[in-house]
């Protein structure tokens, strides 16, 4: 037959019981969801939009070879002068957990301060923890105003 009270002290050792479960439950879904959800909350750019650069105004892109970082609605985005009327527009948001990376020039890559994902000069994945390349987007040179339009 079954007790209808339970002692003060049966009840303290299972309502200590019950809160260390749950503690431990939500400790451990924390740690499930920060190792797992890769890519998953990286802060991407809106979609169907453009950012025009105007070369006049930034001597870096003057030159084959030249970069620029930007930053187009919160997003860090790098501008590479490929060839004369050429460009290759990257986002800068690791794809592992959305931390900033940064462009090496005398490696000609890219790394993740925070994990240390390495991505070579088109955006690919080198060296995990990521695992997806860098977003790239469109770019077109306009010769008849010497601007370059990023889409994003
Ligand atoms: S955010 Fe983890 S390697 Fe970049």
């Amino acid at each position: 037959m079954l007790k209808d009270k339970i002692s003060r002290r049966e009840f303290v050792q299972l309502t200590g019981s019950i809160l260390i479960a749950s503690m431990a439950g939500a400790t451990l879904s924390a740690l499930f969801n920060s190792c797992t959800k890769e890519g998953s909350n990286p802060v991407q750019p809106p979609q169907g939009t453009s950012f025009t650069i105007k070369l006049s105004e930034h001597p870096d892109l003057s030159q084959v070879g030249g970069f620029k970082t930007f930053t187009v609605n919160s997003t860090p985005i790098i501008v590479f002068r490929t060839g004369q009327t050429t460009f290759k527009a990257l986002s800068l948001v690791c794809t592992h957990q959305g931390c900033t990376i940064n462009w090496v020039n005398s490696s000609m890559q890219f790394q993740c301060p925070c994990h240390g994902s390495k991505f070579d000069k088109d955006g690919n994945v080198i060296q995990g923890p990521a695992s997806r390349n860098l977003q790239s987007f469109r770019t077109e040179y306009k010769s008849d105003t010497n601007e370059v339009v990023i889409y994003l």
